[in-house]
């Protein structure tokens, strides 16, 4: 049943003083994967990335392959083991294609590294240093939710392709881009009763403040239930909503992402555009599956968000969502899951002036969601 209370807006005290941590944007998103190279192809067929770095047998690794692709600031690295009883291939089985790695973009790795784990954070690697003739790069890292960590990526003194031990990958197939722009938000999905444990992590191990928050309240339909808080950091350009399980009748959309992931993880990237309907023409035409909405949500859209730039016709065709909150509008279309898993999947978004997450959407978005969980017999 919905219900639309108020966003609770949580003041954003000592976010100056809290910020140990600064953070220049999203370096890198790695996935380990089944097969790096068909996975590069399907993120450049159907999502518009381009071919930009290469690291594998030709590189001198003997364990893995990585192929790195790019759109605008969003790096993707893609990552397979080349043989048996690896730890990336441990970690493919059990919890099937999905991010490893979320790595930020800082001025000094050594101090990120140093006042994390003063904080409380688990170490996953020391300081390093790694240079090639392009220059050096300074990277460390902690772990965060389910095995999922944080690489903190100094790249003051490099001006390669990527980073070190990778060469630039040229290849003949180049698909233009589709809009993409820059990772907007990062969803965690943690284990019942673990959101909390969590949103303290980013808060005191990380600096980052809650700017938003759901309950079960605002989060449900008949049947499923979440609730959620959205951790940023101090500049706001990172983003981490951490979601958590709530009794419903049914199994909920994040139980079964568990259930599937193996714990706790990403369940979805969202990426933004500055022109949603090229974009979503543009992914459609080239494969990529979303969520379908039922066309009577448009019935009732202009009384509910009011003036909008963009024809009502289109966003039905495409079946683009829209919300609206104080400071303007956003629009956003969810894809299925991207793997044979009911795991991660994308999120595509345009801010037209709404800083929020489109908590309007939830109840239509989740029904649609259990109609494929339905279909899958997970419900
Ligand atoms: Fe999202």
């Amino acid at each position: 049943m919905a219900n639309t209370p108020e966003l609770q807006v949580v003041p954003k005290m000592f976010k100056e003083a809290q910020d140990f941590l600064p953070i220049n944007g999203t370096d890198y998103i790695e996935l380990y994967v089944g097969n790096a190279k068909q996975a590069a192809h399907f993120y450049k067929t159907a999502f518009g990335f381009q071919s930009l770095a290469y690291a594998g047998l030709e590189t001198g690794l003997k364990d893995r392959e990585s192929y790195v692709v790019v759109q605008d600031k969003i790096r993707l690295v893609l990552t397979s083991p080349l043989k048996g009883g690896t730890d990336i291939g441990r970690h493919i089985d059990m919890h099937g294609d999905g991010v490893k790695v979320v790595a930020l973009w800082v001025d000094d790795a050594r101090a990120a590294y140093r006042e994390t784990i003063a904080r409380g954070a688990e170490s996953y690697l020391e300081p390093e240093t790694i240079s090639d003739n392009f220059g050096e790069i300074v990277r460390s890292g902690i772990y965060t939710y389910g095995e999922t960590v944080h690489l903190f990526i100094e790249r003051n003194n490099y001006d390669g392709i990527f980073l070190p031990g990778y060469k630039e990958w040229n290849t003949v197939y180049n698909p233009s881009s589709t809009g993409l722009k820059y990772v907007d938000h990062m969803v965690g999905n943690v284990e019942l009763g673990e959101m909390n444990k969590w949103v303290d992590f980013y808060e005191k191990v990380m600096g980052f403040t809650q700017i938003l928050s759901f309950d079960d309240k605002d989060i449900s339909t008949e049947y499923t239930a979440l609730m959620s808080k959205v951790m940023s950091n101090g500049n706001g350009r990172i983003k981490f909503p951490i979601n958590e399980p709530a009794a419903g009748q049914k199994k909920s959309q994040v139980e079964e992402y568990l259930d599937f992931y193996g714990g706790s993880g990403v369940q979805h990237i969202a990426v933004a555009t500055d022109d949603i309907l090229f974009t979503v023409t543009e992914l459609q035409n080239r494969g990529v599956e979303f969520l379908y909405v039922p066309t009577t949500y448009y019935d009732t859209l202009q009384e509910r968000v009011g003036e909008i730039d963009e024809d009502i016709d289109s966003l039905k065709r495409l079946g683009i969502l829209v919300d609206r909150d104080d400071e303007g509008y956003l629009l956003q279309i969810f894809t299925k899951p991207v793997e044979p898993r009911p795991t991660m999947f994308f999120e595509i978004i345009q801010r037209k002036g709404a800083n929020s997450f489109g908590k309007g959407n939830f109840k239509a978005l989740f029904e649609a969601i259990e109609r494929e969980q339905a279909v899958r017999g997970t419900l």
